[in-house]
């Protein structure tokens, strides 16, 4: 193993305390910089993540015609022509290893009267796009991808005619199909629904009604119709990340001593199935302060050690908590007693197949993960061992694995640096928090 790839966490003693602000939604920030860009009045972007992910998103609005001006790393100021005001990418648009910047993007550009070409990281040529291409290609959209319309690099040709509304039954629960759709169907003729089975993240919803457009939504049923334009508020306030407060939320759980209290977190319900499988684990989590930011609703959350027993969960609250599995297998780790995780084979095509790497890297610290076909078996309370283990360059790896050699007996991750993607600041946080 190369040393200057691998980082060395160690075992956290005495317990992890402080105040933390949780850095940008990634999901919000990448959809306020794109509908920002459709307005012709200024709007002034806070808190916007400032991590790999969404800067390609920014990077592709500016190639789009777009200004985005940074006052901050955090705070920009974006200024499009209109609903009507994109023009062709000069280049190819690099969505870098974000599967929401390029399926959201492909739902935007489908109507556009222009070519746009996506390529982006290895990872993402690995992750499925026809579940994107397909629904809009029905929606009359023109788009070529690698395998028949699977995979990246993808083209979007221009369109030659106005879009037409469909009803989609979406096959999985995903917020990105739904929003790439929603995009689209700003354009389109008619009516746009779609059907998920079992409700996923509503930020483009919130913020399409925030932007002046009239969504229709009823349980699992989101509907909208053509805008002529969209209306700028003055400013958006990114929400705190509940994904990234997950592995404070946990770490401070199983690591004894810790007391932390996490500042503006986003706790849209859509977002918040973590809080209650770790409720129903026995975590002593207070949701204290809440608020409203941009649409959404907020709260700072403080979280001591607890001792955790084992649960079992699956179907509704899968989309509820989807990016927060690899986190939720670490406290499954550290509790008293197994945890069955149902329902979420969707994990197999995120940056990485999260079910088989969790599987294969917990299991170096400890015995005790079984993978199914669609989720893990963990049983909980095992010695916990030191030991070298690969993040498989998904963000999220490297951090739960962060987290569980924290509280074990210190880990070291080969290709740790690629908690870029969402949080820079990440391991520099763990060792503040000791002090
Ligand atoms: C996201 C939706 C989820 C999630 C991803 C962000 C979004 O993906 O895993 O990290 O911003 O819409 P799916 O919609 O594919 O489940």
């Amino acid at each position: 193993m190369e040393q200057q790839n691998a980082k060395e966490i160690t075992r956290v003693v005495g317990g992890l305390r402080g105040e933390i602000e949780i850095p940008g939604d990634k999901s919000v920030s990448h959809r306020s910089v794109m509908l920002a860009g459709l307005c012709d009045t200024p709007v002034r972007i806070s808190n916007y993540l400032h991590a790999a992910d969404c800067l390609s998103t920014a990077a592709a609005m500016e190639a789009l015609g777009v200004s985005v001006r940074w006052s901050d790393d955090t705070t920009l100021t974006v200024t499009g022509r209109g609903f009507d005001g994109l023009t062709e990418p000069a280049g190819i648009l690099d969505a870098g290893d974000s599967g929401t910047m390029l399926r959201l993007m492909m739902g935007l550009l489908a109507p556009q009267p222009f070519l746009s070409t996506f390529t982006g990281d290895a990872a993402l040529y690995r992750r499925p796009m026809g579940r994107v291409i397909a629904p809009l290609s029905e929606m009359g959209a023109r788009i070529a991808g690698r395998a028949g319309g699977k995979y990246l690099p993808i083209t979007i040709l221009p369109a030659e005619q106005k879009l037409h509304g469909i009803q989609y039954k979406m096959p999985m629960a995903s917020a990105q199909v739904k929003s790439a759709i929603l995009l689209a169907g700003l354009r389109a003729e008619g009516e746009t629904m779609v059907v998920e089975p079992y409700p996923s993240r509503d930020h483009t919803e919130r913020m399409l009604r925030a932007f002046g457009v009239e969504i229709r939504q009823d349980g699992t049923r989101v509907a909208c119709r053509a805008a002529r334009k969209l209306s700028a508020p003055d400013r958006i306030d990114v929400p705190g990340d509940i994904s990234s407060a997950a592995f404070w939320l946990v770490a401070a759980s199983v690591i004894p001593g810790s007391d932390l209290l996490l500042k503006g977190v986003g706790v849209n319900p859509t977002r918040t199935g973590v809080l209650d499988v770790l409720r129903d684990m026995g975590a002593h989590i207070e949701r204290l302060h809440e608020r409203e930011s941009g649409g959404e609703p907020i709260a700072d959350i403080r979280v001591r050690s607890a001792k955790l027993h084992g649960v079992s969960f699956g179907g509704a609250i899968i989309p509820r908590l989807i990016d927060e599995i690899p986190i939720l297998a670490v406290a499954a780790l550290f509790a008293d007693g197994d945890t069955k995780i149902t329902g979420a084979e969707e994990l197999r095509v995120k940056e990485t197949n999260r079910l088989h790497a969790v599987a294969a890297e917990y299991n170096k610290l400890a015995p005790c993960v079984e993978e199914l076909a669609d989720g893990l078996v963990i049983r909980g309370g095992a010695k916990i061992h030191h030991a070298e283990c690969f993040s498989y360059d998904d963000h999220r790896m490297a951090m739960s694995l962060a987290v569980a050699g924290a509280a074990g007996d210190g880990v070291t991750i080969e290709n740790p640096e690629c908690v870029d993607i969402s949080y820079p600041a990440f391991y520099k946080t763990m060792l503040d928090l000791q002090r």
